[in-house]
């Protein structure tokens, strides 16, 4: 299906990146009329260099490209998108100030004798959101307001928008939990249907061997191997993308649980989290589980002080003491962490080195008398830029050039040397490779070892089973249901997912309460 010449859309040939040190080499591949084609490797290997690329957002040091017959050589992204080439980019791009529908039609606000045509920039708006699924959200809402799952959305439904013949998404479900990939799922056969061809990057093996025709897999900038995906079966895509054999099992280690060291207790905010109270014990690994906008974020974000709660307490130490949160700064002294999943808007300045991140959430440990040891900071770096096997030049690289996974670890290893005896993780794993991710399932294990009490978000059901003690169930933001090690299953751990909302709502997926009127 993949050799006719006239259904070739775009190909590319040699081609080449190189930036302080080479990224990727000699690549060869072309993209087929009405197929997907997965583009995956480990964290660092080129995907995205080579799919921005394509989209016009880097210029090749080497090689060609032609697109519908004709030599092709985008000077921007917006040249690319004008010829039909489009990409959902792995960061995601929205103007935060502005409303969902302005977002969506930003180079194309319909306008009437001058004036930005309100009403039917909202209806086009609607219909677009239609295909996603988010009818239910106001295309006024501010993109602010939105939960970073809806912001996803909302990228999505951007580059469903107009003329496409070649459709790249890096990593688009990062952020979804199964339903709503279910949506874009339906929103790709569409696609193919009318011919477009499709680049899907994702770490997430299930989604790949049932979206793609064929696989592409790259290593170290260079293309390993272009195969049918029939070709093979799941341990094999595994060995295929790693380059080893993972096993489906993770030792977490011997592992002793303590007494009880957090207590959350009837936490309340209002239209967000309605009296959720758990306890988690020292050594213990707590998954929380659930829909977007279920709760599971503003949950971590209330126990953190990152947000005030109305109502309820928040206890910890053996035994727990209730303490007072009103800042992630209380939050922090009082020994609980949160590592956050938004890198781009919470964690990560971007513009700074791997060893300035690291520093930014350790000064007391790098500092003597006020200020920075250069030494102490130098050796955070190397020591937590081996321990997560951070991708990298050197620890002065800037993080903006790291990879997406690359960047994520950074996040991660910037708390672990924090005296916390409490860290709450949002989605650690979010674009993590297959590998790298059991690097961190042992990892937490490790910091259970150490007698911390871990509380896990995270959409991926099968991570928390893999790696929880306990797994709690939010749903329209109550804590629905809580399962113990081995006696659940995937199938109720869904069932409880739902279990908070009327039909209705879970139709249109809990959007988030309108903050004004
Ligand atoms: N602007 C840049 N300057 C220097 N190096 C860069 C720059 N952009 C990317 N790189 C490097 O290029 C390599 C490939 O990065 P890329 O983002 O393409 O990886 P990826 O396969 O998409 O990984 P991930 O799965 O983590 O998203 C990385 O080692 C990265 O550090
Ligand atoms: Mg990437």
């Amino acid at each position: 299906m993949s050799g006719n010449a006239e259904n070739i859309v775009l190909s590319v040939s040699g081609v080449g990146k190189t930036y302080a040190q080479p990224v990727l080499a000699g690549v060869d591949l072309h993209l087929v009329r009405g197929e997907v084609l997965a583009l995956t490797g480990e964290n660092g290997a080129g995907k995205s260099t080579l799919s921005k690329i394509i989209g016009g957002l880097e210029v090749p040091t080497t090689g060609q490209m032609h697109y519908q017959g004709q030599p092709y050589a985008p000077v921007s992204r917006k040249a690319a998108e004008a010829l039909g080439v489009r990409m959902v980019m792995q960061e995601l791009n929205l103007l935060p100030t502005l409303s969902v529908a302005e977002n969506l039609f930003l180079h194309n606000l319909p306008s009437r004798g001058g004036w930005i045509d309100r009403r039917k920039l909202r209806e086009a708006a609607i219909q677009a959101m239609e295909q996603v699924g988010l009818q239910a959200i106001d295309p006024d809402t501010l993109v602010s307001e939105l939960g970073i799952g809806h912001q996803q959305m909302v990228e999505i439904a951007r580059n469903l928008i107009g003329d496409c013949h070649v459709l790249i998404l890096d990593e688009p479900t990062a952020m979804l939990t199964s339903r709503e990939v279910e949506m874009l799922f339906e929103q790709i056969t569409r696609l193919r249907a009318r011919g477009v061809a499709i680049v899907y990057i994702s770490h997430r093996l299930e989604e790949l061997a049932r979206v793609a025709q064929r696989i592409a897999v790259l290593r170290d900038g260079q293309l390993v191997a272009v195969e049918p995906m029939a070709r093979y079966d799941s341990a094999q895509l595994v060995t295929l993308m790693v380059g080893r054999e993972l096993g489906e099992q993770i030792d977490l280690g011997e592992r002793r649980m303590g007494a009880p060291l957090l207590k959350v207790d009837r936490l309340c905010r209002a239209g967000k989290v309605e009296d959720v109270s758990f306890e988690v014990r020292a050594g213990e690994i707590y998954g929380i589980s659930g829909l977007i906008g279920a709760g599971r974020t503003e949950l971590l974000r209330l126990i953190y002080g990152a947000d005030r709660a109305d109502s309820g307490t928040v206890a910890v130490g053996l035994p727990p003491q209730p303490v007072r949160i009103q800042s992630p700064a209380d939050a922090v002294r009082h020994g609980i962490a949160l590592i956050t999943e938004d890198r781009k808007g919470e964690g990560l300045l971007l513009s700074q080195s791997i060893a300035g991140n690291l520093a930014l959430g350790n000064m007391p440990a790098i500092s003597r008398g006020g200020l920075v040891d250069g030494k102490a900071e130098h050796a955070l770096a190397r020591r937590q830029v081996a321990a997560m096997r951070i991708r990298s030049s050197s620890t002065e690289q800037r993080v903006g050039e790291l990879s997406g996974g690359n960047q994520q670890k950074v996040v991660i290893g910037r708390w672990l040397e924090r005296d916390c005896q409490v860290m709450l993780f949002d989605e650690p794993t979010r674009g993590i490779d297959v590998g790298a991710k059991f690097d961190i399932y042992a990892l937490l294990g490790e910091l259970t070892r150490q007698g911390k009490a871990l509380v896990v978000v995270s959409s991926d059901l099968r991570e928390l089973m893999l790696i929880c003690d306990r797994i709690g169930v939010l749903s329209a933001g109550r804590l629905v249901e809580t399962f113990q090690r081995d006696s659940w299953t995937q199938d109720e751990l869904l069932a409880a997912a739902f279990a908070g909302y009327t039909r209705r709502d879970a139709l249109v997926d809990a959007p988030a309460p309108r903050n004004q009127a």
